[in-house]
């Protein structure tokens, strides 16, 4: 029997001049965590939220907050990310000199600690972290934009990691990200996922959708 992945929507896909009222909507229609995506138009190439945002949207809903940090250097900003409100906070390894470190700071301040691989990043970066994380992040598309196509060696990844963490009896929750949708969802978990970032999947067709959209990721 498979499981039922967690739903994270990413709010790059929501409407920016209404975030308060979409994160609610999210959370009303099933949502279990409400992914961040952070971006400094230098590690990737588009800009999106600081933590002044994360800050606003704090009081509008208790799901956790999944702040998926795509910049760099990235360790100056982590304090400033988890006051805001972040729950969870994840990294991508080339964001910083250290990332055993970086880890270990996330999870000092309160946070659970995530690690993020691109698509062309190797799974054996996790090696010498795997008692260091709380989430595994696998990106299925190049990280900076919503709305991209889903590539699909990396479902491949996810059963390597998947393996990896059942391995060693690792908890961690393993997440994909980045077109994913509806059609894909279920191949996402049989591969071993057990949460999914969709923002277009998601948000499309505007809040009386959300309930429906989500139900579909779920496969329910
Ligand atoms: C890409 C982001 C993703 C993206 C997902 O850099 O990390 O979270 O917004 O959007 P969709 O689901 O539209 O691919
Ligand atoms: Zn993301």
């Amino acid at each position: 029997m498979s499981v039922t992945p967690l739903i994270c929507p990413s709010i790059l896909a929501s409407d920016f001049a209404a975030l308060g009222a979409e994160v609610k909507a999210i959370a009303a229609a099933g949502a279990d965590f409400v992914h961040i995506d952070v971006m400094d138009g230098h590690f990737v190439p588009n800009i999106t939220i600081g933590p002044d945002v994360v800050k606003a949207l704090r009081p509008h809903t208790d799901l956790p907050f999944d702040c998926h940090l795509m910049i760099s250097p990235v360790d100056s900003f982590l304090e400033a990310f988890r006051e805001a409100g972040a729950d969870l906070i994840s990294v991508h390894p080339e964001a910083g000199p250290h990332l055993h470190r970086t880890l270990k700071y996330i999870r000092q301040l309160g946070a659970k600690a995530g690690v993020v691989l691109n698509p062309a990043t190797p799974v054996d970066v996790l090696d010498w972290v795997l008692d260091d994380i709380d989430l595994v992040l696998v990106m299925s598309v190049n990280p900076g934009f919503g709305g991209q196509g889903f590539i699909d060696s990396q479902l491949r990844k996810i059963e390597v990691i998947r393996k990896k963490l059942d391995a060693a009896s690792n908890p961690a929750i393993l997440q994909v990200d980045g077109g994913v949708n509806a059609q894909n969802a279920a191949a996402c978990v049989a591969a071993g996922a057990t949460a999914l970032v969709a923002g277009t999947a998601v948000f499309r067709g505007g809040p009386a959708a959300y309930a429906a959209n989500i139900k579909a990721l779920k496969g329910l």
